[in-house]
């Protein structure tokens, strides 16, 4: 059973997983195939998560085409074959209202694929083939691209970042802790690898901390 055409679904493989869009009638885990995700955008005004500012911008996660990425010269050089994340159902009466807000032209350096969405195993719609959904992919020819980083420089440039949505370590925890959550499978090396070091990270600055306020 196919989704009806008429239907709108959107897949969050970021923020968008803990934070819905509105007038969503279903969520469901799941994944993608054909992409992989990473920490490469900056990000300055898009999706409501401003986890830095424009002199410094913060980092958030996009999703790139795989066979693009294998072209690449990356640090964490292995990456699962599905992208995990949530798919949405918009409401079909707040469809139009949706697009608006989640901006459908292209914005900010994201560009619109649909792509076929797997639901998980224990879902509803597990037994449905997959879903046409809407994904925003970071293509490399766009300014907010960032490509291949060191993960250690990385991690500490989420530790540094702030913005008026928060701390950027936020994001990178609660994607973490998110992913990890949706299935026993869904969790992401590149993600998990950046919070251990974010976290390794924070340990050693607090103990300067407390090392200069003890002496
Ligand atoms: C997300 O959370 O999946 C997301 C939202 C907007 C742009 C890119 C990703």
């Amino acid at each position: 059973h196919p989704a009806p055409s008429d239907e709108f679904w959107l897949f969050g493989y970021g923020s968008l997983i803990w934070k819905p869009p509105p007038h969503f009638d279903q969520r469901i885990p799941g994944w993608v195939t054909g992409y992989v995700r990473r920490f490469w955008q900056v990000c300055i005004l898009f999706p409501e998560d401003h986890r830095g500012t424009p002199e410094a911008p913060g980092r958030v996660v996009t999703l790139i085409e795989r066979s693009y990425w294998e072209r690449l010269t990356d640090h964490h050089s292995s990456a699962p074959e599905r992208v995990w994340g949530i798919a949405y159902r918009i409401q079909p009466d707040h469809v139009d209202e949706v697009k608006d807000y989640l901006d459908i032209r292209e914005i900010n350096g994201y560009t619109i694929h649909y792509t076929p969405f797997h639901p998980a195993p224990n879902t509803d719609l597990s037994q449905r083939s997959p879903i046409q959904a809407l994904v925003y992919i970071g293509t490399p020819e766009n300014e907010q691209f960032v490509g291949p980083q060191d993960p250690q420089q990385l991690a500490e440039h989420i530790f540094q970042s702030h913005g008026p949505s928060g701390p950027n370590q936020e994001y990178l925890l609660r994607l973490e802790k998110a992913l990890n959550e949706l299935s026993p499978e869904s969790g992401d090396e590149h993600v998990t690898d950046l919070s251990n070091r974010l976290r390794a990270f924070m340990l050693v600055q607090r103990e300067r901390s407390g090392d200069s306020t003890s002496r």
